[in-house]
């Protein structure tokens, strides 16, 4: 008989009270919790719900929390939850009663934090695509509209290289800072703000303007250094030491 794992899932479908419900999956080798949720909604509950699109750690759909910590659910191997070395210090999230949660035998499977959920694992993610339009976060020839090509050297590359990882999973959005302010930025978006704030392409006006709206009282300033982001991104973007660049950069030394 094959290996079995037991799972607590977060359940909750439109207006209906928050509720969690056991699964036991066989085990297959080299399976994602990713696998695990999919295993359920083949043979317990087609109606439940979660997203994915990638399934290789790139799009950022599959952002949940895990035992209690937000990881990508393709990316997280079934067998090593419970053995893995877990990010310290990470606040508290609670979406409902757990307290018989088996720990040491059960995978605890709830959303993200700090996002309304629409059904099961599947958040609102509209606060955080809202405030990541507002420091618009892309290129464009207007902001260098001097230059036939935006070329870029290896070592300017370099310089923002750690902040094009951003997937956009909204992992980062644990941080204590969005659990108690809805007009905080965010990490990601700051992180961005960095990135294009860094970028040899991008002209004096535009770095400016992106500099101006980050220096309001909703985005660096707000932020209280707690650097969960750092420790719990999954592609190493460190978004709070991109929020210490800015401040350091561009606030303290002004
Ligand atoms: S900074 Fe990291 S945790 Fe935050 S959205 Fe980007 S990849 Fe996800
Ligand atoms: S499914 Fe795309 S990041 Fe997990």
């Amino acid at each position: 008989m094959s290996e079995k794992q037991k799972f607590l899932v977060y359940r909750n479908v439109g207006n209906e009270s928050v509720r969690y419900e056991r699964y036991e999956i066989p085990l297959s080798k080299g399976m994602s919790i990713l696998d695990a949720l999919f295993y359920i909604q083949d043979y317990y509950d087609s109606t439940f719900a979660f997203r994915y699109a990638c399934r290789g750690a790139i799009c950022g759909s599959c952002g949940m929390t895990i035992d209690k910590v937000p990881m990508l659910a393709c990316r997280t191997q079934v067998t090593t939850v419970k053995t893995a070395k877990k990010p310290i210090n990470l606040p508290e999230v609670v979406f409902g009663d757990t307290s018989d949660w088996d720990q040491d035998n059960e995978i605890l499977i709830e959303p993200l934090p700090n996002m309304n959920v629409i059904k099961d694992l599947v958040v609102d993610m509209e606060p955080f695509w809202k405030f990541y339009r507002e420091v618009e976060p892309y290129f464009t020839k207007d902001w260098n509209d001097t230059a036939s090509e935006s070329s870029q050297s290896p070592n300017d590359m370099k310089t923002i290289e750690r902040l094009v990882y951003c997937i956009l999973c909204g992992i980062c959005w644990m941080c204590p800072v969005n659990a108690k302010n809805s007009e905080y930025l965010g990490p990601a978006q700051l992180a961005k703000s960095d990135r294009f704030i860094r970028d040899s392409r991008v002209n004096k006006e535009k770095q400016e303007s992106v500099i101006s709206r980050v220096l309001q009282n909703d985005a660096v300033p707000a932020c209280e250094k707690f650097f969960v982001c750092n420790r719990v991104c999954p592609k190493g973007v460190m978004p709070g030491t991109a929020i210490k660049d800015i401040r350091d950069n561009w606030i303290e030394e002004k």
